[in-house]
């Protein structure tokens, strides 16, 4: 009966699969690794429709794994930037370099697991998708729709259930078949069961109780964390720096400041911009100086899009300007 579930699945794919310029059409020949590497890499913690433009932009910017290798880090972190969680873009330049040198991508889920920002799940997406290992990656949407199907609550369960479930042979259709079912039918809230290919194979339809898989997790409170940013401006230029390499959004650039800390500092703030990150929120006080305080450079305001700046400080020099020119009573 699962068998048969497998392939309606798959069936459903073959008609209704995204066109995303990652991946090779269903049943059809497999994608180079470079591109499902860089896309699972991107797609980490990203949005589709965030990750397209940006995954075509990277690929004419540097069409080949050793293109990337050849890049500078400055560069990439460059291009990176507004795609968040900095780490990734780090290990995806390293990852570059150690597959520039030994020539080539590792074909099997196990090797794949060395490389540098590869978890389990994105070794095994690149075994499945690109080389047509029998691999089960297992993200978010996978885990949704298999414990529904299965009407299963428990984590190892679901992982189980999973290996036997994967038809041999068609391990990256498949994967990207219950991503997709994911995205679309299964979602998260309110799946829509009457429109989905496994509504007779689907124990949690059976039940009625869909929405209940897996079980919502409570919303921690993030902790709130303060920051001081020094506004240094002359006229149409602002002075920049670099973080630090190691750590939060490390060799981005920056506006210069000291570290945050826990504590909301004394200050005189012309703006205070608040940001979430994943494991806090962070209000950075924007405070003008006259002049600069550490290493870095003039920044053309003008040529801020092109300054390779994170989320974070793109947002909070928008504040900034925004504070500049309506100026409000300080609190
Ligand atoms: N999310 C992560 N990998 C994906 C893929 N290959 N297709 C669609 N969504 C994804
Ligand atoms: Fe998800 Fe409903 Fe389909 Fe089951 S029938 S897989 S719960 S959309």
């Amino acid at each position: 009966m699962h068998a048969k579930a497998a392939d309606r699945l798959l069936h459903h794919y073959s008609n209704h699969a995204r066109v995303l310029p990652w991946r090779a059409p269903p049943g059809q020949a497999r994608q180079e690794p470079y591109k499902v590497w860089l896309s699972e890499v991107m797609l980490q913690q990203t949005t589709v429709a965030t990750v397209t433009p940006r995954f075509l932009r990277f690929l004419e910017r540097w069409p080949t794994v050793d293109a990337l290798a050849a890049a500078s880090d400055e560069e990439i972190l460059a291009e990176w930037a507004g795609l968040g969680y900095y780490a990734r873009a780090r290990n995806l330049i390293s990852c570059a370099r150690v597959i520039a040198e030994r020539g080539g991508f590792p074909g099997s889920e196990a090797e794949l697991r060395q490389l540098p920002g590869l978890g389990a799940y994105t070794a095994a997406a690149v075994a499945a998708i690109a080389f047509g290992a029998d691999a089960v990656p297992i993200d978010t949407n996978v885990e949704r729709v298999v414990a529904r199907v299965f009407g299963l609550t428990d984590r190892a369960e679901v992982t189980e259930a999973a290996r036997t479930w994967w038809p041999a042979g068609r391990a990256g259709d498949f994967a990207q078949a219950c991503m997709d079912l994911g995205a679309s039918i299964c979602r998260p809230r309110q799946p829509l069961c009457q429109s989905c290919p496994l509504k007779d194979d689907c124990r949690a339809a059976k039940l009625g109780t869909a929405h209940a898989f897996p079980a919502r997790k409570l919303k921690k409170a993030r902790p709130h964390r303060f920051g001081l940013a020094w506004w240094i401006r002359q006229g149409d230029h602002v002075w920049l720096t670099r973080r630090p390499a190691q750590g939060l959004l490390g060799g981005m650039a920056a506006l210069p400041g000291p570290e945050w800390g826990d504590e909301r500092p004394s200050a005189n703030p012309l703006a205070i911009h608040r940001h979430g990150f994943t494991h806090f929120t962070l209000d950075l006080m924007l405070v003008p100086r006259t002049e600069p305080t550490e290493e870095g450079w003039w920044q053309a305001l003008k040529g801020l899009a092109d300054a390779g700046l994170p989320t974070l400080y793109r947002r909070a020099i928008e504040c900034a300007l925004a504070a500049e020119r309506e100026p409000r009573l300080a609190a």
